[in-house]
């Protein structure tokens, strides 16, 4: 039995849900190229789509969103755990804590029922963002703002951070950003999430695994490092100097390299984008300008080993502009791959099989045993 490291290639499980060509830069969701997605689609449309198979009409959309807007409001008792979770702590371990805390909330009444999993998937959806919000605002000692049910989601997302209703291209932007996180294969969380899935635990224990599993620098956490790494460097020249020394010591870059982007990650040509209209906006800022020098100079020593920039990378210079703290970004991942992870929930529970790898054993067998006063 051969051993494959990060199990590399090995498929978990059959799914219909996202395509990727990682050496051509192809990323669809059920069939349609995330370009399109992110050209004409809203972060609602595209939770309808992932979630149900197939785009909503008029109708499908306008009652799934009257669904999410319905169940955005947070139990006074869950407001409650996020005030007694320390403020110094990081906010993903508050939004797994508090994620794990709702399944006392709403115990899971049968998994295998689609009606019952609609209703969680629903409610993990829309009540993410305020939970989200609330703990950025509780920590700072101030009221969670009520969402409002006039807002998208995206927009509600930013009104409640900043109890200011965000103008048009922030809520867009923030509206893209989220399609381009919803979904994205098999990845470590969303393997997670289908583990534990697997074993008809409740919904909330499932999203709670996936976003420990997001938490890790190799993973969601990228985001925040690669923008503190931006900060830190503040300059052009610095990031050439920098990066140059870096890749002599062959060291990590946060927000480059992918497991299966071999080219640049579409996402990140997108977000790129999105950066830079967001700049001309609002003036050039020594983050982005500092971005994108260092995606050159790494691109261009390491391109041809296949390490581009990744969906972390710009994220995080349009979250910056958009004055989101630096500490929020792996919370504001997981409020929209939350909808790739329930998608996969669905699709394995409607098939389940449990999962249970095996492993290569290489420890010592049939020992001797030596009672304890005469081990040396
Ligand atoms: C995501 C990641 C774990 C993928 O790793 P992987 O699939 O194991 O990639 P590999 O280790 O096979 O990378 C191939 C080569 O590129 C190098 N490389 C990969 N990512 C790199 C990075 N961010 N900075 C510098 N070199 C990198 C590797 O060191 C390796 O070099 P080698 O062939 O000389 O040993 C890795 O790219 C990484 O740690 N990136 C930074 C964290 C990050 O941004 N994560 C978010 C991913 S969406």
């Amino acid at each position: 039995m051969e051993y494959i490291p990060g199990l590399n290639g090995v498929p978990a499980a059959e799914s219909k849900l996202c395509f990727i060509d990682g050496n051509k830069g192809v990323l669809e969701y059920r069939g349609y190229a995330i370009e399109t997605l992110a050209e004409h689609s809203t972060f609602e449309e595209t939770a309808y789509l992932l979630i149900k198979g197939r785009l909503p009409n008029k109708d499908e959309l306008s009652r799934f969103k009257d669904d999410l807007r319905h169940h955005r409001r947070l139990k006074f008792k869950i407001v409650d755990v996020l005030k007694l979770l320390p403020e110094h702590g990081h906010p993903m371990d508050a939004t797994g804590a508090t994620v794990a805390a709702m399944g006392m909330f709403y115990p899971a009444k049968n998994v295998e029922d689609p009606e019952q999993r609609y209703k969680s998937t629903i409610r993990l959806i829309a009540k993410l963002p305020t939970l989200v919000a609330a703990f950025a605002r509780i920590r700072k000692g101030d009221e969670p703002i009520t969402p409002r049910d006039d807002l998208d989601h995206a927009a509600n997302f930013l009104y409640m951070l900043s109890d200011r209703v965000p103008d048009a291209t922030a809520s867009r932007i923030l509206d893209v950003c989220m399609i381009l996180h919803a979904e994205h294969a098999m990845n470590a969380s969303t393997f997670s999430a289908r583990i534990t899935g697997s074993t008809l635990a409740g919904p909330y224990g499932v999203i709670s695994a996936a976003i420990s599993a997001l938490a890790g620098p190799l993973h969601g956490g990228a985001s925040e490092a690669a923008l503190l790494l931006l900060r830190q460097l503040s300059s052009p020249d610095r990031a050439r100097m920098w990066a140059e020394e870096n890749m002599r010591n062959q060291q990590i870059i946060p927000g480059f390299g992918h497991r299966v982007y071999k080219v640049k990650d579409p996402r990140a040509t997108i977000l790129q984008r999105l950066a830079t209209q967001l700049v001309e906006k609002t003036g050039r800022s020594a983050v982005y300008d500092t971005a994108i020098e260092l995606e050159r100079v790494v691109t261009h020593a390491l391109g041809a080993k296949g390490v581009f920039p990744n969906v972390d990378f710009f994220n995080g210079v349009i979250y910056d502009r958009l004055g989101i703290p630096v500490d929020l970004f792996s919370s504001m991942f997981a409020m929209s791959r939350v909808v790739g992870w329930l998608a996969h929930w669905n699709e394995q529970v409607a098939k389940n099989h449990l999962l249970r790898p095996t492993q290569i054993y290489q420890g010592d067998r049939e020992k001797k045993w030596v009672p304890i006063a005469d081990r040396l």
